[in-house]
């Protein structure tokens, strides 16, 4: 029996650029977030849409030029309060309803998956 990865269900590529698309725009004007993010907005695009190809079973193009993907190591430098996993989260599931992906059983998948992630990044309380 073949099994469809997330990437498959949700449509590929194209729905993971219109999420990543979609997401950071929000990201940068959210009062919480956008304190943190003083890098370059296509760069962190750039490697959100490699992770989550990687994440949903789209290829591992994120381990490629990167390496092990260890998130919550990565987000170590910056201040991940649970308040500010929550509006991460919030603003995660806003992207997925604007795309219309939340009423697709992929897209429930991925936003379960990633509801599982977002409290593991929590470093500081
Ligand atoms: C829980 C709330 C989260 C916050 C507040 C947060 C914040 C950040 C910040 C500030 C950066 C660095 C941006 C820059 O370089 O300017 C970053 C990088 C990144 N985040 Fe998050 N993040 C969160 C959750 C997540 C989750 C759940 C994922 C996975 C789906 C994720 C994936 C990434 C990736 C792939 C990068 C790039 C890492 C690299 O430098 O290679 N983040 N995040």
């Amino acid at each position: 029996m073949e099994i469809k990865t997330i990437y498959d269900r949700i449509g590929g590529d194209e729905s993971i650029r219109k999420i990543v698309d979609t997401f950071y725009p929000k990201v940068y004007e959210n009062e919480e977030l956008s304190p943190l993010f003083e890098g370059d907005i296509d760069e962190i695009k750039r490697k959100q849409w490699m992770f989550l190809t990687q994440l949903t079973g789209g290829g591992a193009l994120y381990s490629d030029e990167f390496g092990p993907p260890n998130m919550r190591v990565r987000h170590m430098p910056f201040e991940i309060t649970p308040v500010r996993a929550q509006a991460w989260l919030k603003l995660m599931h806003e992207t997925l309803t604007e795309t219309g992906l939340i009423e697709t059983e992929g897209g429930k998948a991925l936003f379960e998956r990633l509801s599982q992630i977002a409290p593991i990044m929590i470093n500081r309380q």
